[in-house]
């Protein structure tokens, strides 16, 4: 009875171990792939010949110091290898010259700097890369790739894909600015350069998750004033920027703050209303002309477009954001709670050529989670990809509250529009199974790998936080490394993360 006794004893002890080292790893695995670095202190390089970069790397710096960050900059000539090895987060704004060279100013980073590294001796590092170029060129922002290549071999993580401004296109510099709220984690910055956007109407809103544990997201469809849409408004990948709007409570409730009620309220619609009292006891003694003058615009927002022209809506799936009990996000909430049905939208299709369908003909594995499943959504309906074969990973929170679109896609697997799915679901996973879309890829990695050798591109949709960084690792264990880096050299591997 001893040894019997004695034998339990052991054996539930080695169950308590095994079951503390498993919840230690699938922590430790999920905490070290959600961070996206949001230190302090911010290392900004910019290499520039006729100053377009450097403009864009003071501004950089001004909206990352008033979200509270202490910022650098230096010429990328001016990093040392001292300064990588400190930094945590780096962002490059680089421009192109000659054959896909670099401007003066950069010229010696990587021959000087960068080569004091090894492989992976930079992996601590988190980067951000901005290259600026002109696409009528043969190496369009050539630098910027280059730099990615050897910061690349140096094992530093990438935030997301290289953002290429062709001929300093406004709304790639607001996209930018988009990452500079995350990685400073103040969305409520103001928008260098206002989009143009024309009105939209909002002719269908839906919660597609009204069960969900998770925030409720919302499938929703518009039509341009006056409707019509023809085939080539938007591509695949194309993006939505949308200018959001105040409800009516909050107009009202500034007001009452100010102390007065002479301003149209359509004009404070799209300002700014939300300020310390400091600030807003400054505003007190202008007359309404300055006053309005003085409250910036509310900055835009993006959303993947999830429909094909031809379905006769642009469709976006917003996730609402609630910051507390009273106050929602600024996009989300103006379109999932505020702007009612038959509302004007302000909005402004983005090209997003990175993130575009790639030729006819070619495999497409597309692998997201949450709402990305709306930018892949397009690729699957895009007219011009009928006869093309599309293999969809999607992970969301439980199959029987968040499996958006599941009639479409029951639909596209019947038609053969697309050949396979795998989803995965983590509040409904059993112990020890899979539980996120990343752990989809390894169990088929064979069949990935027989894909690409196939030609298949790879596209990834959805979350920055989590996602994109663990399908990012995955691939790389799966392909290889400089294999992945290759399918990004040749747009084969494509990345819209948010
Ligand atoms: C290319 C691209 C595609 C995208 N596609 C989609 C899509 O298809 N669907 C989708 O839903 N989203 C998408 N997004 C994200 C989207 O653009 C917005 O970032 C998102 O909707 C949140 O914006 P918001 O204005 O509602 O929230 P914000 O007002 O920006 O708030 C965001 C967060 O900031 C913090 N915060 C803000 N204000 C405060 C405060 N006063 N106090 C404390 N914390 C605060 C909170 O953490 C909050 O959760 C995409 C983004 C990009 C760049
Ligand atoms: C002589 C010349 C050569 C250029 N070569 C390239 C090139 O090879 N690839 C590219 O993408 N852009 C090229 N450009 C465009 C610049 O990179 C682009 O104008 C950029 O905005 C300049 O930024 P800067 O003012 O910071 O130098 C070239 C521009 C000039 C004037």
């Amino acid at each position: 009875m001893r040894y019997l006794a004695a034998s339990l004893l052991i054996l539930s002890y080695l169950l308590f171990c095994w079951l503390c080292w498993r919840n230690y790893r699938r922590k430790h695995r999920i905490s070290t792939s959600q961070n996206i670095n949001s230190s302090d202190s911010i290392l900004i390089g910019y290499a520039s010949q006729t100053g377009n970069a450097e403009r864009i790397a003071r501004k950089t710096k001004e909206q990352l110091t008033q979200a509270g960050k202490m910022v650098q900059v230096f010429t990328l000539n001016q990093i040392t290898p001292a300064h990588l090895t400190q930094a945590s987060t780096l962002l490059l704004i680089v421009s192109t010259y000659g054959e896909g060279e670099a401007p003066d100013n950069g010229n010696r980073f990587i021959a000087r700097t960068l080569a004091a590294f090894g492989q992976q001796a930079l992996q601590h590092l988190q980067i951000g890369l901005l290259g600026l170029g002109d696409s009528s060129y043969q190496h369009f922002c050539g630098f910027a790739h280059q730099l990615h290549n050897e910061l690349h071999n140096c094992g530093a993580r990438f935030l997301t894909d290289i953002i290429e401004v062709d001929g300093l296109d406004e709304s790639a510099l607001r996209h930018w600015q988009y990452y500079l709220g995350q990685i400073s984690g103040s969305t409520r910055f103001s928008d260098w350069n206002q989009p143009v956007y024309s009105d939209w109407k909002l002719i269908q809103r839906e919660c597609l998750n009204p069960a969900s544990h998770g925030a409720p997201a919302f499938l929703l469809k518009l039509q341009p004033v006056p409707a019509g849409i023809p085939a080539n408004y938007w591509h695949a990948g194309d993006i939505a920027e949308i200018g959001p709007g105040n409800s009516p409570a909050a107009i009202q409730h500034f007001l009452v703050r100010l102390g007065r009620v002479t301003i149209p309220t359509n004009i404070l619609a799209t300002r700014d209303l939300v300020m310390s009292e400091e600030k807003l006891s400054a505003l007190k003694n202008l007359d309404d002309a300055a006053l309005i003058s003085a409250l910036p615009e509310l900055p835009h927002r993006e959303y993947s477009i999830a429909s094909a022209p031809a379905e006769g809506s642009l469709d976006l799936l917003v996730r609402q954001v609630r910051i507390n009990e009273h106050q929602f996000g600024i996009g989300s909430g103006w379109l999932t709670v505020h702007a009612a049905i038959n509302n004007l939208i302000r909005l402004r299709i983005r090209t997003n050529a990175h993130f575009h369908s790639p030729a006819t003909e070619r495999p497409l594995i597309l692998i997201g989670n949450g709402t990305g499943i709306a930018g892949l959504r397009a690729h699957i309906v895009n007219p011009s990809r009928a006869n093309a074969k599309h293999w969809l990973f999607f992970g969301e929170r439980s199959a029987f509250a968040d499996d958006f679109f599941h009639a479409d896609i029951q639909h596209w697997l019947h038609t053969g529009l697309l050949t396979r799915v795998d989803k995965i679901f983590s509040r409904d996973a059993q112990i020890g199974a899979p539980r996120y879309v990343q752990d989809l890829l390894t169990p088929n990695a064979s069949e990935i790998q027989r894909w690409v050798a196939e030609g298949a591109a790879i596209y990834v949709c959805g979350s920055l936080k989590g996602m994109a960084q663990a399908v990012d690792e995955t691939l790389a264990q799966i392909l290889g490394a400089n294999q992945l880096e290759i399918l990004a050299d040749e747009r084969r591997y494509c990345r819209d993360v948010y």
